[in-house]
């Protein structure tokens, strides 16, 4: 499904326009996964996973946008996308269907100026009216940000899965398992 669109304006006056990408916006997103995968060790990806599949990213979109439940919410700034957030059912399973997992990634340039938290309120208002019953997802323990905006929104945490992530480093990171029930 489709959210309503909306503008979100940054403190020193730029403005987002806040809609959900679709199949048309596949290179965009594509663009924004793979740039803010390089920003921070916080997204499941690196660089060295190598490009990302235009092909699977439109279908990705494409099936979103006619399935009832999932949403995108998109932040677009001219032709760039700076914000993806993305609310989709865990398995297309009866058992699973009261499920939604959330991910979400801001452009650096954009982050800590309130557009994850307006984006976050919009998922979160939005799946609980598509007919979610909670929403879940993980989380790098060492992303304080993260952990933050999510425990505003109703996010709690409910379970570690220890050394999830192996960094370039050598050292590992715990993922955080939190979750919002609505009902
Ligand atoms: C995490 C992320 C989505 C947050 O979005 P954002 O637009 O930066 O967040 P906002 O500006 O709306 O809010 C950030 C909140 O965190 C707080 N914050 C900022 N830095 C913090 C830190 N180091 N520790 C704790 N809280 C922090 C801010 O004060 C603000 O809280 P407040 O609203 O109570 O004042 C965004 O920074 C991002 O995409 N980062 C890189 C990728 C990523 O980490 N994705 C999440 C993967 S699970």
């Amino acid at each position: 499904m489709k959210i309503e669109e909306r503008t979100f304006l940054f403190p020193n006056g730029e403005q987002a326009i806040i809609r959900s990408a679709g199949p048309e916006d596949a290179l965009l997103v594509k663009t924004h996964r793979e740039v803010t995968a390089s920003e921070t060790h916080f997204m499941a990806r690196e660089p060295e996973d190598g490009p990302m599949n235009l092909q699977r990213i439109t279908e990705i979109l494409d099936a979103v946008t006619k399935n009832e439940r999932d949403l995108m919410v998109t932040a677009f700034i001219g032709d760039e996308v700076v914000g993806d957030l993305g609310v989709t059912t865990v398995r297309p399973h009866v058992k699973y269907l009261h499920r939604g997992y959330l991910g979400m990634s801001i452009r650096q340039k954009y982050t800590g100026m309130g557009l994850g938290s307006f984006m976050m309120q919009i998922a979160l208002e939005q799946a609980r009216k598509n007919g979610f019953e909670q929403v879940e997802l993980g989380v790098f323990s060492d992303n304080e940000r993260a952990r933050h905006l999510y425990t505003k929104n109703g996010f709690k945490e409910y379970g570690i899965n220890p050394r999830a992530f192996k960094l370039k480093d050598g050292t590992y990171c715990d993922e955080i398992i939190m979750a919002t029930i609505f009902c």
